[in-house]
């Protein structure tokens, strides 16, 4: 399997992904550390350990990471619901999270690995900006870096700003200027995996816990955007797209783009500006003579190939 550690905020979006991840037999979930976003960290921890609880996942290491962005304040994604996680009335966990901080955790964990490991940051990337800052030599185990953030088109948090990014935007241009393989799942691709509703009741009516919160989690999630009424269960898997990806490259297109963060104060901050642009002579950017990294961007998905990996996984 394919060693993974996972840097999120859940989140209802981001608990999908859990329950994906530690259910799949192609990744080893070597550890999860927790950063503020959707809520504050300290929710974040409980519900990510209600989640592994809840997933038949009781044993992998979490670990609490920042409490705000490097620069800004906090400042939580109301879509959540009180608790960050829909308010679906969980259980609080029976463990705490470990005695170490995220960042600790992250690089013992990527440096004790025998194969190279692949980060799938969820969340402001707080968290991983902290460890290339502090542990730059982690990078040499690492294989990848696939983070749901960003967007080529219309943004979420504001009209041209995805959410993760937008959180925290310096912490954003470190992780893309690490100089390793980055995968960047964004908000053109992460919209359109949507599980229909009657799927998602079927996942509701399961007997196994994990499954039943995975379709009391997409039955919070928003309806397909100009869906019909009947639709109003269906739910979008969201940062689950980026494990897939993990576990099945092959479910989307990626181009190697520029891709930088804005950084200016005003209504562009926390934009990705993906340069689409072709020069004369060139089929694609191949980075010589450019300052501005390469990243591989997502620009399509196959939607039922990515629906069909995760009611598999889940429902196993
Ligand atoms: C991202 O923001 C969060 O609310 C979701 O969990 C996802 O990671 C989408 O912009
Ligand atoms: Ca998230």
């Amino acid at each position: 399997p394919i060693p993974v550690i996972i840097d999120c905020d859940t989140g209802v979006d981001d608990a999908l992904a859990l329950l994906l991840a530690v259910r799949h037999p192609g990744l080893d979930v070597r550890a999860i550390t927790c950063v503020a976003g959707n809520t504050d960290v300290d929710g974040v921890v409980r519900n990510t350990l209600t989640v592994l609880e809840q997933a038949g996942a009781p044993d992998i290491p979490v670990a609490r990471g920042a409490e705000r962005p490097l620069i800004e304040p906090a400042r939580h994604a109301p879509v959540h619901g009180s608790d960050g996680m829909g308010d679906l009335g969980l259980p609080a966990p029976s463990r705490r999270p470990v005695d170490v901080d995220a960042v600790t955790l992250l690089r013992r964990e990527i440096l004790a690995s025998p194969t190279p490991v692949t980060l799938i940051p969820t969340a402001p990337l707080t968290n991983i900006a902290l460890l290339l800052r502090t542990h730059p030599e982690v990078t040499r185990n690492i294989a990848r870096i696939v983070f749901m953030g960003g967007a080529v088109e219309v943004g979420n948090a504001t009209p041209v700003a995805e959410f993760n990014v937008w959180h925290d935007p310096e912490a954003a241009t470190i992780l893309l200027t690490a100089g390793v393989p980055i995968t960047m799942y964004g908000l053109d691709v992460f919209t359109r995996v949507v599980v229909p509703a009657p799927t998602v009741h079927r996942l509701r009516a399961s007997r196994d816990p994990g499954t039943r919160l995975a379709g009391d989690l997409l039955a919070h999630r928003p309806a397909t955007p100009g869906g019909s009424p009947d639709d109003s269960e269906a739910g979008g898997l969201g940062d689950a797209g980026a494990v897939c990806t993990v576990a099945d490259p092959g479910g989307v297109t990626t181009r190697a783009l520029p891709v930088e963060v804005s950084l200016a104060p005003g209504p562009t901050r926390g934009q990705t500006i993906v340069d689409r642009r072709v020069r004369p002579g060139e089929a694609e950017h191949h980075g010589e003579g450019r300052t501005t990294p390469l990243v591989d961007v997502a620009v399509d998905v196959d939607v039922d190939r990515f629906v069909k990996l995760y009611l598999e996984t889940v429902e196993r």
